[in-house]
């Protein structure tokens, strides 16, 4: 039985330690708000935090979870989550929205670590999520709005 936190919860598995986050979250637990793209940590797309560093669910082992805390996006809260949410609605920011799950998760590691970053240290944060709508420069954009929303 592996033990981990997940989204503010206790949560108890009982799986292959290397059955990959990724998969348990979607199958085993159900939270499919964590997407599926390449699977190799090229994409973005399952993108959570563990211990409060955006990480690439599809090659993070569950095995390597026990102990750990884990959100995804349907758990994000607090005031930095609250900021980028908005701004994401305020600018429109998805087109099919199937990268933007992990857009969000990666858009708050940024900013609760640089509550101010500049274009280079936005395309940096984020340049490890790819969107096949190219909606980058909305990313960049509502990423600002966040800021400036968290008063920096
Ligand atoms: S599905 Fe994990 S990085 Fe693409
Ligand atoms: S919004 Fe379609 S892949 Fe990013």
């Amino acid at each position: 039985m592996i033990v981990f936190t997940l989204n503010g919860k206790p949560q108890e598995i009982d799986a292959d330690p290397q059955k990959p986050l990724l998969w348990v979250l979607r199958d085993d637990i159900g939270l499919v708000g964590t997407k599926f793209g390449c699977g190799e940590a090229l994409c973005g797309a399952c993108t959570v935090h563990v211990d409060g560093e955006p990480t690439r669910s599809c090659q993070t082992r569950i095995g390597d979870i026990a102990g750990k805390n884990v959100v995804t996006i349907e758990g994000v809260k607090g005031d930095v989550a609250q900021a980028v949410q908005k701004s994401w609605i305020k600018l429109d920011v998805p087109q099919c929205g199937y990268c933007q799950s992990g857009q969000v998760m990666a858009a708050i590691g940024l900013l609760s670590t640089n509550k101010k970053p500049s274009d280079s240290e936005i395309d940096d944060a984020m340049s490890g999520n790819l969107c096949r709508c190219c909606t980058y420069a909305r990313i960049r954009a509502a990423v600002h709005e966040a800021s400036r929303l968290l008063g920096a």
